[in-house]
Formats: C-alpha cells, sequence, structure tokens
C-alpha cells in the first residue's frame, strides 16, 4: 500500500466532506484566494499565459480561482485521488487549458512525472500530509519544476513550537468555525475536522511555520516570506 492510500484522502468520502466544508474548516479561505490572486496580478501579471501547477488541487479551487483572474493560464493539476481529480474537471469545465493528472507527491518526488517550466508552482493544504523528509523533497521538485524567477505559493497548516500557544490555535480555530456556522446558519460537524486533524498520524506531521520556511530556503529559494498567518493556518513562499 503507498503512503497515499493509507491517508484518509483515499477514504471514500473523507474528500467529499471536506470539499462541502472547506469554506467553513478552512479560515479565512475567501481572503487566501482573493490574496493569492493579488500575488499574481503583482508578481507574474495578466494575460502573459503563465504556466501554473496546482499541487494536490482538489477540486480546482485554486486554478479556478486564478483562471477567473486570467483565461491565458495554462494550468497542470496534479492530484493523488481520481474522484478530486473528477471534481476539479467539473470545475474547470469549458477552460481549454489545463491538463488533469493523477500522481501521488511520493511519485514526483521519484521523478516519475515530467513537470518544468512552471511560472507558478500553488498549493493548499496537501502537503503538510507529507513527512519532513518527503515534505523537503517536494520543495527540491518544485523549485526544479519552476522556471528562474519562478513562485512558489503554498497556504498550509502549521504548528507552534510552543504547546500553550497552539492550545490557543486550535481554539481560535474551533471559534472560526462556530461563527462561520452561525452566519452561514449551516449545522455541519466540524468536531470531525478537528479530531482528525490531531489524530498523532496526522498531527506528528505538521510542522512550525519557521521549519517550513528554512526548508524552502534549503530548497534554494529566495525571498521566503510568510503572507499570512492565522493560527495554525499559513500562506507562504519563495521565488526561485
Ligand atoms: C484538503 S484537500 C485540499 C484541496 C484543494 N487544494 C483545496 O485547497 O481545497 C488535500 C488534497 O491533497 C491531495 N493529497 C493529499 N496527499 C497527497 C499526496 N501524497 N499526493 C497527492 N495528492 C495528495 C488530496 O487528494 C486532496 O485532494
Amino acid at each position: 500500500m503507498t503512503e497515499f492510500e493509507k491517508s484518509h484522502w483515499s477514504e471514500r468520502g473523507h474528500g467529499e466532506k471536506y470539499l462541502d466544508t472547506a469554506d467553513l474548516v478552512v479560515v479565512e479561505r475567501e481572503r487566501l484566494l482573493w490574496m493569492l490572486g493579488s500575488f499574481y496580478s503583482h508578481f507574474l501579471g495578466r494575460g502573459k499565459k503563465n504556466r501554473v501547477l496546482d499541487l494536490g488541487c482538489g477540486d480546482g479551487v485554486l486554478t479556478r480561482a486564478l483562471v477567473d483572474l486570467d483565461g491565458t493560464i495554462d494550468a497542470t493539476l496534479v492530484d493523488g485521488s481520481g474522484d478530486m481529480l473528477d471534481r476539479a474537471r467539473e470545475r474547470l469545465e469549458g477552460f481549454g487549458h489545463a491538463r488533469f493528472i493523477r500522481a501521488t507527491f511520493q511519485e514526483l518526488i521519484k521523478d516519475e512525472v515530467e513537470l518544468s517550466g512552471f511560472d507558478l508552482v500553488v498549493s493548499s493544504l496537501a502537503i503538510h500530509h507529507l513527512e519532513a523528509g518527503d515534505k523537503r523533497a517536494l520543495f527540491r521538485c518544485i523549485y526544479s519544476a519552476l522556471k528562474e524567477r519562478g513562485y512558489f505559493v503554498n497556504i498550509d497548516m502549521v504548528v507552534s513550537p510552543s504547546r500553550v500557544m497552539e492550545e490557543w490555535h486550535i481554539r481560535l480555530w474551533q471559534e472560526w468555525m462556530a461563527e462561520r456556522k452561525a452566519a452561514l446558519k449551516i449545522d455541519s460537524d466540524y468536531n470531525y475536522f478537528v479530531e482528525r486533524y490531531t489524530a498523532k498520524d496526522h498531527y506528528e506531521k505538521i510542522e512550525p511555520l519557521r521549519d517550513q520556511m528554512e526548508a524552502l530556503r534549503a530548497a534554494g529559494f529566495n525571498d521566503v516570506e510568510c503572507h499570512f498567518k492565522y493560527g495554525i493556518f499559513a500562506m507562504y513562499g519563495g521565488r526561485k
């Protein structure tokens, strides 16, 4: 069994459950998508047929947000789950410049998929599933998939090095979800996600932001920066 097959993402229904509640579960998701658009417009520029790679694309939410800004994008979406890729195909229906690759990050690390010449690599809430060594190997892989001066932006989970701060960050997350539930008048059970997040096999892989940024520097990235942080959620990245 591969690492991906062992993960929740290969479990029937887990992906659907995430997609159905993502706007409730992911803190400031709309604002993060908006920020990604701002980053894109500022650093990449619209109308230039930029080549964008979306890793762990899920239903293609990041690519969709970028394509809505710039229809000239040439997009490559990668996910280990065939079901998620089907959702991404649906979400990008009618957009002609997208290719969809079913591959795990472990396969990318082993160089089993040819990925090169990208202006921008984006990822959201996917890379934290990797063990520390694989995460670093994936960062090197992303670096080599980028063109010179290309950018990487990762929206992901981070853990606080301080236990007392971490406890509050988890609470802050729960408070966010409670607030969203009330605002959206929905009754989903968000504790499912807190339990999954803090389950030992998942939680032990989450690294502090500073370690993830340091790993980017070690992979060769410049201008490594955290653009946003709200408890356990962060947006960070660098430039080749
Ligand atoms: C939480 S979802 C995020 C989806 C999307 N990026 C978003 O922000 O809504 C995580 C995605 O990463 C994919 N994923 C998790 N581990 C992976 C791995 N090792 N290789 C490839 N894809 C993986 C899952 O199948 C899932 O689609």
